[in-house]
């Protein structure tokens, strides 16, 4: 912890060591930061629509400050615009203002402009140095910090994209401020979810003290998003590439994203990983696999924060979208199981098998009573 704000996480996978500081007012310090980590002549700025007008000046100006030539790449803010074609326009912009192999490209937004611009600095020049300044509680706890780029195919969510790490990443709590109540709460879904994996008290702490709740000062944030990166941090030093531990990162997120796109994108993804990782938990208990107290340690820490605990939506539409997802090899998925609160373990099942939890799991919050097949909630 470098001062009273700020605590800075240290990161070190094998394509790339770096610092990621999270506090309160520390965007006016990302020249600093910047400067120091990735170095250069040349920043450009890629941010969207919404977060330009809030703290694009600011960021700006420390750069400028830093010794810096600034430039800003604005896109439409916007999930439905994380598309190859946005891409194209962030590409000829970092070529327009002549940035080189020396310079730095700055995320400054939530989980889409990390990507993005993370994305852009990957395959620009073959790749240059991306600082990440997420603003979004999402973007803090998980997206920004691991090195996952990329952009939407019709096809779905983030088939496009690389491991590319990043020189810095500059999480300032005080962003939090402008999100809105209804992001904020389905980012904690992530929140929630890296407690199972790893820290049985700061699930009690959740459930108690709701983070949607009041009581939260800036403080108590930095030090919760701090907790959430390390726990992320300690999976993608041991495994950057996702061969193996990082899998577990996808706890919740295979019934998730069958629920998401389910959902047609109307439910946050937050909210859907909160779901799915409640589901998983019913169906992991019903199977033998974990305890009832673990099911619902979960589902209590999840409602506490008034995320959804399951989904009326129908099986056959989710399962339809689990098949699609890029965790699928051949007839099989790997999937993510909650053993006890602290530790899960990875699952490799059949398409079958895979259908079986999902009826076990959704659509039975009350009674855990299997869901007759092709019944639409
Ligand atoms: N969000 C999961 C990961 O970064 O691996």
């Amino acid at each position: 912890m470098s001062n009273k704000n700020e605590v800075t996480v240290p990161v070190n996978t094998p394509s790339r060591a770096y610092d990621v500081h999270v506090g309160r007012g520390i965007l006016d310090s990302i020249g600093k930061i910047t400067r120091a980590s990735a170095g250069g002549s040349r920043a450009c700025v890629i941010t969207e629509t919404n977060v330009r007008p809030l703290y694009g000046a600011r960021v700006e100006s420390s750069l400028a400050a830093a010794g810096y030539e600034v430039s800003t790449l604005t896109f439409p803010a916007g999930e439905q615009n994380k598309r190859l074609s946005t891409l194209e326009g962030l590409l000829e912009g970092l070529a327009e203002a002549a940035l080189t192999r020396d310079d730095v490209v700055i995320a400054l937004g939530g989980g889409v402009t990390g990507d993005m611009a993370g994305l852009a600095a990957a395959m620009y020049l073959r790749g240059i140095q991306v600082v990440q300044a997420p603003t979004s509680l999402l973007a803090m706890v998980d997206s920004s910090v691991g090195g996952k780029v990329a952009v939407d195919l019709a096809h779905g969510k983030n088939l496009c994209g690389f491991f590319w790490q990043p020189s810095a990443v500059v999480a300032d709590v005080e962003c939090l401020h402008t999100i809105s109540p209804e992001l904020y709460t389905d980012s904690i879904g992530e929140v929630v979810k890296h407690a199972v994996l790893a820290d049985p008290q700061m699930l009690a702490d959740l459930t108690d003290h709701p983070m949607n709740g009041a009581g939260y000062p800036d403080e108590l944030v930095t030090r919760i998003v701090a907790k959430n990166i390390q726990i992320k941090r300690d999976v993608v030093n041991a495994d950057e590439k996702e061969r193996g531990l990082r899998q577990t990162l996808n706890l919740g997120h295979t019934i998730g994203h069958g629920i998401e796109a389910a959902s047609d994108f109307a439910l946050g993804h937050g909210s859907c990983v909160a779901a799915g990782l409640c589901c998983m938990a019913r169906a992991a208990c019903a199977k033998g696999w974990c305890k009832p107290g673990t099911r619902d340690a979960i589902v209590a820490a999840m409602a506490a924060q008034g995320l959804p605990t399951d989904t009326a939506l129908a099986h056959d539409v989710i399962f339809d979208y689990m098949t699609h997802d890029k965790k699928r090899h051949g007839d099989s998925m790997n999937i993510v199981v909650p053993d006890e609160i602290g530790r899960v373990s990875v699952r490799k099942v059949t398409l079958a098998e895979l259908r079986e939890l999902v009826d076990l799991g959704c659509g039975c919050a009350a009674g855990n009573e299997p869901i007759p097949e092709g019944e639409a909630r």
